[in-house]
């Protein structure tokens, strides 16, 4: 059973995502057993309650500095031990410490297809903005495992999305989300679960 930690800070859908992926049997043998979101009353966490998952709010916010911060993220994560710990949507930073503790087991969705509108800055809505503003035909969204760096991790998957002309980058995301993120992350994450899943000289290879 592969035990997986979520960590959001907003809306949540791609947890949701996971959740109802799990209860359908579209991932196997995993579960989540701690959601963390680094924003309190956000509807991520309303998700987790409703799906009967432990919940925690850890934010910058209640620390002295970001170090205290990221010693309390590290030392969260290291007391749950999980498996695999899954971004979902979470906006802060992830420390290299916690990087180093789990090696290979940290994964992030990211709503276009890296090295595309990816990096410092790029996030949210600023992503989709971006492709509009390119005038890309395709976007789309990346699953990759997390290094030290933003969004520069070996690549799981990707999903390609078409971009239509009259997109704003509201109704991009949304397609993005639905057709792209909400799929490849749950398919991620059965993956791993199904040890279906390794890394070599930074490329990942899949054995379906
Ligand atoms: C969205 O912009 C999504 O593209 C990205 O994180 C944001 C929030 O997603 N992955 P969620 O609804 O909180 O999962």
């Amino acid at each position: 059973m592969l035990k997986v930690a979520v960590l959001v800070s907003g809306g949540g859908t791609n947890l949701q995502a996971v959740i109802d992926a799990i209860r359908d049997g579209g991932i196997t043998d995993a579960k989540i057993t701690l959601v963390i979101s680094n924003n309190a009353g956000v509807k991520a966490l309303d998700r987790a309650a409703s799906a009967g998952i432990r919940s925690m709010v850890l934010s910058p916010k209640d620390y002295p500095d970001r170090a205290a911060f990221n010693a309390a993220l590290l030392g969260t994560l290291k007391e749950e031990a999980p498996d695999l710990v899954v971004l979902a949507g979470f906006l802060v930073a992830i420390p290299p410490e916690v990087v180093l503790a789990f090696p290979g087991r940290i994964i992030n969705i990211h709503p276009s297809l890296i090295p595309a509108f990816c990096g410092k800055g790029y996030y949210g809505l600023k992503v989709h903005e971006a492709a509009l503003a390119r005038g890309v035909k395709l976007t789309g969204a990346t699953v990759h495992f997390v290094d030290e760096g933003t969004d520069t991790g070996p690549i799981l998957l990707q999903k390609a999305v078409e971009v239509h002309e009259n997109d704003t980058p509201e109704t991009l995301q949304r397609r993005v989300m639905e057709e792209a993120e909400w799929v490849i992350l749950p398919a991620a994450i059965d993956l791993i679960a199904r040890g279906a899943v390794t890394v070599e000289n930074g490329k990942v290879r899949i054995r379906q």
